[in-house]
């Protein structure tokens, strides 16, 4: 599946949409917002810095102009919510329940007002309140979309689980930088942006990896997935679903060859399903 912000319902014409296993939203708030100044995304070595500071139409616009184009195709909708107080994610999941959605991301890498800007994601007790609150309010499944920026992300994923999450997510992007030497300036308008794509596919295999060890319930591996054979990678650490998000810029077409790259890989190493390489990597 397209990891959140990395796909629109517009690029469905560029990729058989019907071959993924569902599609993610751009994470959405409950009010309207503007998001960060430009720049808003820069090149990095082997990846990407994105500051797009989460614009959001509102579940309202969402609701009448955004969800539709996700419903109309033929695979399963994810929501992705987030919010800058417990209070926020709770309403979007209110506004959200029993509009079609086939699960909800809950995106916990906003920063928390009520805390000094901290990522929700980062204290497992917001984490817990957050979740059993979104899960309490929606008729479907609950995903929840870790920070890779914790010092055990072991502890995040089960206050996620004994909240109720279905699975999760693993992970958001890397706190990171860009400067412009010529200028002295920061590249990216926000200052601080995220690091994705390839180059931060190491760490995530890790947290995903340990994740996948501290938790019962389904692990989605996300972080610089770009071909088949790092799919296949993420399964091996434990994963058991995969989101990619930078390599849509650059080839929107990945995702499909991810997809249709698997078997013949697995093939080719004498297994012939998905679910038997599932967290066999031997450590
Ligand atoms: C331009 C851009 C926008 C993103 N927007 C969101 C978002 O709205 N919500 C979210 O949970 N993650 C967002 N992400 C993070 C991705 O979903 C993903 O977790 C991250 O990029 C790591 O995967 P990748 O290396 O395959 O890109 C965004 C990433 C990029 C590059």
């Amino acid at each position: 599946m397209p990891a959140s912000g990395c796909f629109g319902p517009e690029l469905g014409a560029l990729l058989p949409v019907h071959e993924l296993g569902a599609l993610v939203t751009k994470t959405v708030f409950a009010t309207v917002r503007s998001g960060n100044p430009a720049h808003r995304i820069t090149e990095a070595a082997d990846g990407m810095l994105n500051s797009v500071g989460i614009p959001s139409p509102g579940i309202a616009e969402f609701r009448a102009q955004v969800l539709p184009q996700y419903l109309a195709t033929s695979v399963p909708t994810i929501i992705s919510i987030g919010g800058l107080t417990v209070a926020e994610y709770w309403a979007a999941a209110d506004q959200l329940a029993g509009h079609g959605a086939t699960a909800v991301e809950v995106n916990v890498s906003c920063p928390n007002l009520e805390h000094g800007g901290l990522a929700i994601g980062t204290d497992p007790t917001t984490v817990e309140r957050v979740v059993s609150g979104v899960v309490a309010r929606s008729d479907v499944p609950v995903f929840v979309k870790l920070t890779p920026n914790v010092t055990s992300i072991a502890e995040i994923a089960r206050a996620a689980e004994h909240a109720g999450a279905t699975a999760i997510t693993v992970a958001n992007t890397f706190p990171a930088m860009s400067v412009d030497v010529t200028h002295r300036s920061a590249v990216l308008g926000n200052g601080v942006g995220g690091l994705s794509g390839p180059a931060v596919k190491p760490i995530a295999l890790r947290l995903v990896w340990q994740a996948a060890q501290a938790v019962d319930i389904p692990v989605i591996g996300c972080g610089g997935i770009t071909t088949a054979r790092d799919a296949l990678e993420f399964l091996l650490a434990g994963a058991t679903a995969i989101q990619v998000g930078t390599a849509n810029f650059t080839r929107p077409y990945a995702m499909a060859q991810i997809v249709r790259g698997l078997g013949p890989l697995l093939a080719a190493s004498g297994t012939m399903t998905v679910s038997d390489v599932i967290g066999s990597l031997r450590v």
